[in-house]
């Protein structure tokens, strides 16, 4: 198993996110955008039952996993379980398979995932979690993270939840400042994350409503945390993570349809090397793009055409035309 290089204080990371996340957007992001420092990729769901093939690992994961050592330094693979699930199995295929890197989700809010007593559920029983931790942790030799948010219904559980964590031996935490409850909605609480920093031993990663370059110094500097982890933010601005490294701070958004249009055209050519179908693109490519005009000046009636598009033409037609 590849032992990997710490994780650097103040690195960015890309979050993981179902549906957009995959090989295909993370290799158009580490190539247009190698500035961020890691990936994810979105949740493969433990079985309730037996194993998957592990040629179902290596397409939720992504091949390129399996060849090039910088991608496995560079990327957080996660599972999402609960406690009917064959959580060790899995486990041991991942480790048998070299994965290097770990992460368990423990911030599902999907209302459809928590009733089956996975996800931000877990953060209700914190011994019960802590003893499927135990049991990951004993049949794993790769880093083991974890990524949770700060509570179920309510935050009573944290501080219990961020002891145990270090108690099994997890060797980093992605602390989202907001509970099940509050969904994606409220304003994430960074209050949760400084107090991770204050209980943890080990680099706890902050996350939640980072949308802009200037929320990553402030995020670090507000809550002492190891490093910063944006998803909507970096999902509307891919670029983020260069304009930081490079103190770029592009205030009146007149770069972004230019952005845009460029993100496109190497995600559209790096999808057809994939041989994806076209309703596969399509669909992609629309998912891709929910977030990225938010807010831009004109943004919204463009980004109804690309929902609306019906083909793949038409999806980039509307692109070249920005
Ligand atoms: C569309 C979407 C899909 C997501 N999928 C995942 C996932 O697969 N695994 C995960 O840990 N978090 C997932 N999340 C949560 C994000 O990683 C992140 O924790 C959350 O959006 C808060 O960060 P933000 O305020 O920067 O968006 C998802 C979020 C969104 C919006």
């Amino acid at each position: 198993m590849r032992k990997l290089a710490p994780i650097p204080y103040g690195s960015l990371f890309f979050a993981p996110m179902e549906g957009i996340t995959d090989e295909a957007f993370r290799k158009t992001i580490l190539k247009l955008f190698p500035e961020w420092d890691y990936l994810a990729c979105d949740f493969l769901r433990v079985p309730s039952a037996g194993r998957y093939p592990a040629k179902h690992l290596v397409r939720h994961f992504g091949k390129e996993l399996f060849e090039l050592p910088w991608v496995q330094e560079k990327t957080m693979y996660q599972i999402l379980t609960s406690h009917r699930a064959f959580t060790a199995e899995m486990v041991r295929q991942v480790d048998e398979l070299e994965i290097p890197w770990l992460d368990v989700n423990i911030g599902c809010p999907s209302p459809t995932v928590c009733r089956n007593g996975g996800g931000s559920f877990l953060l209700t029983d914190i011994p019960k979690l802590g003893a499927l931790l135990a049991e990951v942790r004993s049949n794993y030799r790769g880093r083991l993270t974890a990524k949770i948010r700060v509570g179920y219904k309510d935050t009573t559980n944290f501080e219990e939840s961020i002891r145990m964590l270090n108690d099994v031996g997890v060797e980093a935490i992605t602390v989202h400042g907001r509970t099940q409850a509050q969904m994606y909605k409220e304003p994430a609480d960074w209050s949760f994350i400084r107090r991770a920093v204050e209980l943890s031993k080990v680099p706890v990663i902050g996350n939640g409503d980072v949308w802009e370059t200037a929320d990553i110094d402030r995020m670090l500097r507000e809550t002492g945390c190891h490093a910063v982890m944006a998803a909507r933010g970096a999902l509307k601005a891919p670029w983020m993570a260069q304009d930081y490294r490079r103190g770029f701070f592009d205030r009146d958004g007149s770069a972004t349809f230019k952005r845009i249009k460029a993100f496109f055209q190497d995600y559209r050519a790096l999808l057809e090397t994939e041989n994806i179908s076209m309703r596969g693109l399509l669909k992609q490519s629309k998912s891709v793009s929910r977030f990225m005009l938010e807010g831009a000046d004109g943004g919204e009636a463009i980004r109804r055409k690309l929902i609306l598009s019906q083909t793949v033409p038409e999806f980039f037609s509307v692109i070249d035309s920005l």
